[in-house]
């Protein structure tokens, strides 16, 4: 069984059934997503498959906030495959940083690897399949569909995005709608086009219902 089958094998059942949209279904399409991008960017396939599989194991946002647990969970797994060390290294710094961390904080990403699953990982967070998962999410954090007394905060710094309560609706303009432009390849930004335009025009016609009242 190749390494990319194993660690599958291994980390399958603990994503199945999710329903905060980081099932195993998002697993694989970011697996998916990765590997149509490298084909068009390069970069190192095996590095790119296993953080993609990776990328969300121990996440801080289902661990208790702790943030580098992932890599050091990832690392595990891979030793324990016998991957190499360097490989390794490559997946674990790519897993740490792949987050979203505010809209004011820049996410660092130094290598193609990681650019293209950060590109996949975002892409589908947003689109179709983005707003689907976002008001799964803010069901599991018992947040509001939308409330227009919260306005939508540009978060300063990572604790600041975790720790502050929001509601679904503002979570498009604190993160979604600012995906499009942190896109780092050209593959990514050209995928990005359609699913963002799909995203102002749903929360367009979201407005225009909410609003009824007021038109009418
Ligand atoms: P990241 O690793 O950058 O946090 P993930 O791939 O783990 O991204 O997915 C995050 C998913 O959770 C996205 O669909 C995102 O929109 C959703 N999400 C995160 N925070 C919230 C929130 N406060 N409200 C609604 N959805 C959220
Ligand atoms: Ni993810």
């Amino acid at each position: 069984m190749s390494i990319v089958d194993q660690v599958i094998d291994e980390i399958k059942s603990q994503f199945e059934g999710d329903a905060t949209g980081h099932d195993w279904y998002h697993i694989e399409r970011v697996l998916n997503l990765s590997r149509f991008i490298q084909l068009k960017e390069g970069g190192d396939l095996l590095v790119i498959e296993l953080s993609a599989l990776l990328h969300d194991i121990s996440d801080h946002k289902f661990n208790g906030g702790k943030l580098n647990e992932g890599g050091i969970v990832a690392s595990e797994i891979l030793g324990r495959l016998y991957v190499e060390n360097e490989i390794i290294e490559r997946v674990k710094y790519i897993v740490d940083n792949v987050s979203y961390k505010g809209a004011k904080t820049k996410s660092e990403m130094n290598c193609l690897e990681g650019k293209i699953v950060q590109d996949a990982d975002r892409l589908d967070a947003i689109g179709a399949i983005g707003i689907a998962r976002t008001f799964a999410y803010g069901g599991h954090k018992n947040q509001a569909i939308y409330d227009p007394k919260m306005n939508a905060t540009l978060h300063k710094n990572f604790s600041e995005y975790a720790n502050t309560k929001t509601n679904t609706i503002n979570h498009f303009h604190e993160k979604l709608l600012l995906l499009k432009n942190r896109l780092n390849t050209k593959t990514g930004q050209s995928l990005g086009e359609k699913r963002h335009e799909l995203m102002e025009s749903f929360l367009n016609s979201f407005m225009e219902e909410w609003n009824f009242n007021k038109m009418n």
